[in-house]
């Protein structure tokens, strides 16, 4: 998508506001119950054929890869901006814990003709099921750090940015209104040995922290 962008396909509700319905697991499956991904994805067509630019994430992630690259999204859902960096010629990985998004993006992919691996597995355990593989590109769009489970967060963060190769960049794009601020994730990257390289509010490269209004939106690259 082009602007701020919140997938509107996400659940409404937010118990991680709420402290006594704080979720224990995963804050995606908990919220979604695993479900989610035929309405995620019929949503993402019916914004497609309303005539929305759904590729913001895409171009922006195409922009920064000399072709082909080597490119892990992780929390890829139904696949949206794997299936479009794969149609560009890059080497694509998706990497969900959900299987009913994961079901989507095999559908899409096989619909497009677009060549990706798909993997089901928590980003967490990364270093366990892509031991050896390194990765120019990550990328983690859609909010995916506002889903992951309570607490994991910078960890989630060191196994992303163990998977890049040298001088990789690590993508994310998230809003701002839950429980990650865009200082808590300079700081996991930090931790994880990552360099800042750039910080947009819009995956149109809007400045952040531009003044005026708060940022509702944070995209940021990092580098290894
Ligand atoms: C809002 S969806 C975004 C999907 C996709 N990135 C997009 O932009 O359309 C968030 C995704 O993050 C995934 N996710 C959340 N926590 C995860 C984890 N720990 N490991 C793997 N995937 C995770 C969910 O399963 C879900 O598919």
């Amino acid at each position: 998508m082009s602007g701020a962008e919140t997938p509107a396909e996400t659940p409404a509700e937010n118990p991680a506001e709420n402290p006594a319905e704080k979720p224990a697991g995963n804050r995606w499956l908990v919220e979604t119950g695993g479900t989610r991904g035929p309405a995620y994805a019929e949503h993402f067509r019916k914004l497609a054929a309303s005539g929305a630019d759904l590729d913001g994430e895409a171009r922006f992630v195409a922009s920064l890869l000399r072709s082909p690259a080597r490119v892990l999204e992780a929390g890829c859902g139904t696949g949206r901006v794997a299936v479009s960096l794969a149609q560009l010629g890059h080497t694509l990985t998706g990497v969900d814990l959900d299987a009913s998004m994961l079901t989507e993006a095999r559908r899409d992919a096989l619909r497009v003709g677009a060549d990706v691996r798909w993997l089901q597995a928590d980003l967490i355990e990364l270093p366990q099921v892509l031991p050896c593989e390194q990765f120019d590109l990550v990328v983690a769009a859609g909010n995916v750090l506002v889903y992951l489970t309570p607490g994991t967060e910078a960890a989630v963060v060191a196994a992303m940015a163990g998977a890049l190769a040298p001088g990789g960049l690590l993508v994310s794009g998230f809003v701002l209104d839950r429980h990650v601020s865009s200082a808590d994730y300079d700081r996991w990257c930090e931790q994880a040995g990552l360099l800042a390289a750039q910080r947009f509010s819009t995956w149109d490269r809007a400045p952040a922290d531009a003044g005026g209004e708060p940022d509702t939106y944070a995209v940021r690259v990092h580098r290894r």
